[in-house]
């Protein structure tokens, strides 16, 4: 506990830095190509970050500056030419993953206010038209922690942008450090997810499933309860309704008064996947169990009462695994409170009465209009094993995998979802394999 603390305070004083990183043992290579152009050798046409074109996922403030965990842009465009010209409230040096319409993700790492060429017509796959008519840029920032500004988008002359349509349906995952890497890149570590945000279950979840919308408001080591966790001022219930998270840098932009979030800014989320408790769990953070559940029921009522037609899941928490005796066991945290907050919602009580949460006022009050069941409990039990959890208590890039699969059937088999990713890339650098056919 007081190893994760200490690791916690050491990355929010540590600026993206050089440094080694260990996956597997190995060094991960971070010498991603360097994309970063001198803007006024080209002859662009250039759109402003509000173009009506552009599709900001995720949570973006009215800065153009993104917060929470892989927020992206996506875009349609003609032409041959892509290059963005990040503002001075992009965090320097922060890892983009990006792509060419339903290409592999390419990496490079984004400086503050400067210009970035991100496709050019060398990029391969530019001059493919067939199906793919226009090419579609998209791109996701890895880290939690840091992020980008959108200044202005650059296309070839006399080229255009084109909006996309949304996909029909909509994901939303609230949630703690569990989803992404607490610790990240700051440290020379090789037990973290090796893409931080993008090797998330909820990542997994959001681009697995396919043609899915999908928000990731998930902020390490925050709790559900509106209690300082961890060097996190707020807890969920309070920070959900707000643009920015909970890092030292929206700390430095906002001080104690975020942006409140327009939901209109919005579609209304189909699912949402709340995964929180496991930091309110920890001692440390000496939270009640009756202030944990107070706080989660009041998250609940609150995004029903934003999205009246949402279905929300309750994530059950592994909290991690313990040696028992010549066998494992995992921990698990607030178990049975989790559990009772589920029947509680689909009490006919509850239903025919329901009773919801407004945040600007902090006070519950009552629809007559009955809902059907919309809670959810997702039994995280079985899932994982001892060893998909990495020595810094998060799961391993293959615990994410394994939870975001589950979560891909449960879509499936218990809300009626397809599956509808046409087999593109969701988690890069996962392609290891046993290449001697013969021993
Ligand atoms: C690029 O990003 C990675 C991951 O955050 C980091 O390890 C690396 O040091 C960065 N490189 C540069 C040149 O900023
Ligand atoms: C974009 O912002 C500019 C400058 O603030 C404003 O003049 C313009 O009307 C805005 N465009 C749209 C589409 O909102
Ligand atoms: C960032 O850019 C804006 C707009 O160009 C400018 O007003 C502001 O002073 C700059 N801030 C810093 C810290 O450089
Ligand atoms: C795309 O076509 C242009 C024009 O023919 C050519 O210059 C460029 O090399 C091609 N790009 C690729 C990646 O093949
Ligand atoms: C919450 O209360 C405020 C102030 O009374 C009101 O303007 C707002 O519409 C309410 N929000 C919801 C979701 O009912
Ligand atoms: C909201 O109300 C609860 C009691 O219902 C109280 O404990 C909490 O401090 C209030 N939060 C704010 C931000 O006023
Ligand atoms: C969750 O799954 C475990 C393992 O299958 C089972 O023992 C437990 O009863 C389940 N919990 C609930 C609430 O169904």
């Amino acid at each position: 506990m007081n190893l994760r603390h200490t690791l916690y305070l050491l990355l929010t004083c540590l600026s993206l830095t050089t440094s080694t990183i260990l996956q597997n043992g190995q060094v991960r290579e971070t010498n991603y190509p360097d994309t970063k152009i001198d803007a006024s050798l080209y002859n662009f046409q250039s759109f402003p970050p509000n173009s009506t074109e552009l599709s900001y996922k995720g949570r973006w403030d009215s800065k153009y500056i993104s917060w929470w965990s892989a927020p992206g842009l996506k875009f349609g465009f003609t032409g041959d030419t892509v290059a963005i010209t990040f503002g001075n409230h992009t965090s320097n040096g922060v890892l983009i993953a990006y792509r060419l319409s339903d290409l592999d993700w390419q990496f490079t790492n984004i400086s503050t206010s400067s210009t970035h060429l991100l496709i050019s017509p060398s990029t391969p796959g530019i001059n493919t038209t067939y199906p793919i008519n226009p090419h579609t840029l998209e791109l996701r920032i890895t880290n939690w922690a840091y992020g980008l500004q959108i200044s202005s988008i650059h296309l070839a002359p006399s080229a255009s942008l084109i909006a996309l349509p949304n996909y029909g349906r909509k994901i939303e995952v609230i949630g703690d450090s569990l989803k992404i890497e607490v610790i990240g890149d700051s440290l020379s570590a090789g037990d973290l997810a090796t893409l931080e945000g993008l090797s998330s279950y909820a990542f997994g979840l959001g681009e697995g499933i396919g043609e899915t919308e999908y928000s990731i408001t998930a902020y390490p080591g925050v709790c559900a309860a509106d209690r300082q966790c961890w060097g996190n001022a707020r807890g969920m219930v309070w920070q959900w309704w707000y643009t920015s998270d909970t890092s030292p840098r929206a700390g430095e932009l906002y001080g104690g008064e975020p942006e409140s979030w327009d939901f209109g800014r919005e579609e209304e989320a189909d699912v949402v996947v709340i995964c929180l408790g496991t930091n309110d769990a920890n001692e440390h953070n000496q939270v009640s169990e009756e202030e944990f559940v107070d706080a989660y029921r009041r998250l609940i009522m609150g995004v029903k009462g934003v999205w009246p037609g949402t279905k929300i899941v309750i994530v059950s928490l592994w909290n991690g695994f313990y040696a028992n005796g010549n066998s494992y066991a995992q921990a698990g945290a607030f178990t049975q409170p989790l559990h009772t907050l589920y029947t509680t919602f689909n009490t006919p009580s509850y239903l025919q009465n329901p009773m919801l949460y407004n945040h600007t006022t902090n006070s519950t009050y009552t629809t007559n209009t009955p809902f059907e069941p919309f809670v959810y409990y997702f039994n995280t039990t079985g899932i994982l094993n001892h060893n998909d959890i990495s020595p810094l208590y998060h799961p391993t890039d293959f615990g994410h995998v394994k939870v975001a699969s589950h979560l891909m059937a449960f879509f499936r088999w218990v809300l009626g979802w397809e599956l509808r990713n046409g087999g593109r890339m969701v988690q890069s650098g996962t392609e290891y394999w046993n290449d001697v056919g013969e021993y």
